[in-house]
């Protein structure tokens, strides 16, 4: 089992002046967190960081030091988009991998429980297995004609990562995606789906939210505070 890590995003609304994954949260990077809660999942032997490309020494330094004998980690540089990011990673895994995780940098402290949850479904012969959690605003629609309509909210899941897919699945559909072009998707089991395969959900969790804003930052660091006095 192989994780690939996009990190390579710029992190233009959080801000701050750094790469999103070197952002600091209770003192260390984002995707150091990233990294070491995927590195202490049992199923996991391998990771690929795909990094900023003008930062590929401080992260090479930064899972270095964060891992010593963990799983085998490679660097390498992202893309213009998270799926050329996520592209890169897979390029370089070898034929051994049979399932490949993808995981956002930014979903800092996703729980160990919702990897092994994701590989499992895998295991179970899913083509495409997507951690959700339900919908907790209102949610409406802005029509095309003018107006709005409420959206039955019950029926509705936000998606998270990581993601699992039988390697060759997954590099099948990115190659797909490359020769067909247009706008890349904001995650992995969407060109999966377009190139047909079935998308299985499984329980996601709170904790697994993607750090976009500062307030997220800082709903981060609190998390991180609560589960440190449990
Ligand atoms: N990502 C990536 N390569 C890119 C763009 C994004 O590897 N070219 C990664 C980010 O590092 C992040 C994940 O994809 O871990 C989800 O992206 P997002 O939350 O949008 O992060 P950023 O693109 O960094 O943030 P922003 O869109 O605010 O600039
Ligand atoms: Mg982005």
């Amino acid at each position: 089992v192989a994780v690939v890590v996009p990190a390579a995003g710029r992190g233009e609304r959080l801000g701050g002046g750094l790469p999103k994954a070197l952002r600091p949260l209770a003192g260390e990077p984002l995707l150091v967190h990233a990294v070491r809660t995927l590195a202490g999942a049992p199923s996991v032997d391998r990771i690929v960081v795909a990094g900023p490309r003008d930062q590929l020494d401080v992260v090479v330094d930064l899972v270095r030091h964060a891992l010593g004998d963990g799983p085998a980690v490679t660097v390498v540089a992202g893309g213009e988009s998270r799926q050329e990011s996520v592209a890169a990673g897979l390029a370089v895994l070898d034929e051994s991998v049979d399932v490949v995780l993808v995981h956002d940098a930014a979903r800092a402290l996703v729980p160990v429980e919702v990897v092994e949850r994701v590989v499992a479904g895998v295991r179970a012969g899913a083509d495409a297995v997507v951690p959700v959690v339900d919908v907790t605003d209102t949610v409406r629609r802005v029509l095309a004609e003018g107006g709005s309509a409420v959206v039955d909210r019950a029926g509705l899941r936000i998606v998270q990562t990581p993601q699992g897919f039988p390697r060759h699945v997954l590099v099948g559909a990115h190659e797909r995606a490359r020769r067909a072009g247009g706008e890349p998707a904001t995650d992995d089991a969407v060109l999966v789906e377009r190139a047909g395969g079935r998308v299985t959900l499984v329980e996601g969790s709170t904790d697994g939210f993607k750090i976009t804003h500062p307030a997220d930052l800082a709903a981060a660091e609190a998390l991180l505070t609560a589960r440190g006095s449990q």
